[in-house]
């Protein structure tokens, strides 16, 4: 007799077992050693820190580019970009719609607009055809982000910012080693910022670099993220009157000895994690693309994925769901997890919906802040965005990525796809209840 087969959401056994996933980051016997090295010299910040220098060093290589600054966060990264390149409080920078709210608030940090731009639906990047819409006269950067690791269209996006004038700044924060026509990310543009958060592909627990081949950006750069004061080059013992003077106001966002020394033993295997999260990508996208209202992420012939997220779109109209596309979307994402894949969401509306760019006055905080009133925001102006994210879902999640599982596990998933996608009729008889960020 023919068993009926049970969706785990439905209390069947699940596809895959969480013990069968493998967690990020992955820290070995080589890391520990680098982190104790530092605590026996006993050296944890400041100028003459080896494993800040050596990182600084290493990344540079790694990328092909003349200066790197290792600092405290991404975030701090993209702000000293912002600055470095000269932009001034009332300028505009062009990011795209959909990002991590870091790349916008860099912007917003030093008194400059972030004006927003709708996304390619099939990369996910920032459509370089609705880049010149957002020109104007108070126009000073473009900021495209390699979003899920994925290189923006640079040659697009830097025939643009020639005609106009305009400085490239990558936010590369999430695309450690990918590339675009052979070259690296963050040595495409004027500068970058990479993060080095627990999540990344490169990982310190928090961090940052802040890349360029230009001297100038690289010296203000380097004072503006160290409290406006010049680095000095001291050696142990030596002593210098004019350290502390501070040529303008900057920041402290300086990195320290035991992030970094994580940072630099992990790059040491960052190709080798690559090249597995392009293996399982590819495993994916395979078993994916023989499946009927999925689609695997598009990855044009001139560029590499290094897939910090996988992110799988649906379609509706091929699974024959007539209802919202969110809807769907969300009853996947439920299924799929109860089968033990890591499914998610990751951002669900376009970033000038978030409160944080809906306040009169945005920028600096302010107590009382939730009591104002939020100003509206135009849907109609990213429908791409809005269509990507309510059409797709994240495979992988932050502290089980693909790039730190075996192409056991993904060809599991690809199972879990198969058997939600066989018993969708039974999936949506459910009572539907929308996903709130579990
Ligand atoms: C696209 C993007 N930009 C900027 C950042 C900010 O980096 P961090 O968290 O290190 O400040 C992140 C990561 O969190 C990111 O994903």
């Amino acid at each position: 007799m023919a068993t009926v087969e049970k969706l785990a959401v439905h209390g069947g056994p699940a596809t895959v077992k969480a013990r069968d996933h493998a967690s990020w980051p992955d820290i070995t016997d080589d890391d520990r050693a680098e982190v104790l090295a530092v605590l026996d010299r006993g050296i944890l910040c400041g100028a003459e820190s080896p494993a800040i220098t050596g990182l600084e060093g290493d990344w540079a290589d790694y990328l092909g580019v003349e200066h790197c600054i290792a600092m405290s966060s991404g975030t701090a990264a993209l702000h000293t970009a912002i600055v470095s390149v000269g932009i001034r409080p009332g300028d505009e920078v062009i990011v795209p719609a959909y990002t991590y709210i870091s790349t916008a608030a860099a912007v917003a940090h030093h008194g400059a607009v972030p004006v927003f731009c709708d996304i390619d639906e099939r990369t996910f990047n920032i459509d370089p055809a609705r880049i010149e819409e957002r020109i104007t006269d108070r126009t000073a950067a473009i900021m495209p982000v390699h979003v899920h690791g994925l290189p923006a269209d640079m040659e697009a996006i830097r025939a643009i910012a020639d005609r106009h004038g305009l400085a490239v700044i990558e936010d590369a924060a999430q695309s450690h080693g990918a590339t675009y026509k052979g070259r690296k990310t963050g040595s495409l543009g004027e500068c970058a910022g990479f993060s080095l958060n627990a999540t990344k592909n490169l990982s310190a627990g928090e961090g940052g670099l802040f890349v360029t081949d230009d001297p100038k950006l690289f010296d203000i750069a380097r004072r503006f993220s160290n409290r406006g004061e010049d680095v000095p080059n001291l050696r142990p013992g030596e002593f210098r009157i004019d350290s502390y003077v501070s040529h303008g106001l900057g920041w402290n966002y300086r990195s320290q000895e035991l992030p970094a020394a994580l940072a630099r033993s992990q790059l040491r295997r960052l190709d080798y994690y690559t090249e597995n999260a392009q293996r399982n990508g590819a495993i994916l996208d395979e078993g994916l693309s023989a499946l009927t209202g999925v689609t695997p992420p598009y990855v044009p012939p001139d560029r590499t994925s290094v897939y910090y997220k996988y992110r799988v779109s649906i379609d509706a109209d091929a699974l024959g769901f007539d209802g919202p596309a969110a809807e769907l979307r969300d009853r996947l994402i439920r299924a799929l997890r109860a089968e033990g894949v890591e499914a998610l969401l990751w951002q669900v509306e376009p970033l000038p919906a978030y409160p944080a760019f809906r306040r009169k006055l945005y920028g600096p905080w302010y107590p009382n802040q939730d009591d104002e009133p939020l100003l509206d925001w135009d849907p109609a102006q990213y429908p791409v965005t809005v269509r990507v994210l309510d059409s797709s879902f994240i495979i992988g999640s932050e502290q089980r990525p693909i790039i730190i599982q075996d192409g056991a596990l993904m060809r599991d998933y690809l199972a879990a796809f198969e058997k939600v996608l066989r018993n969708l009729d039974a999936l949506l008889e459910l009572p539907f209840e929308p996903l709130r960020f579990d």
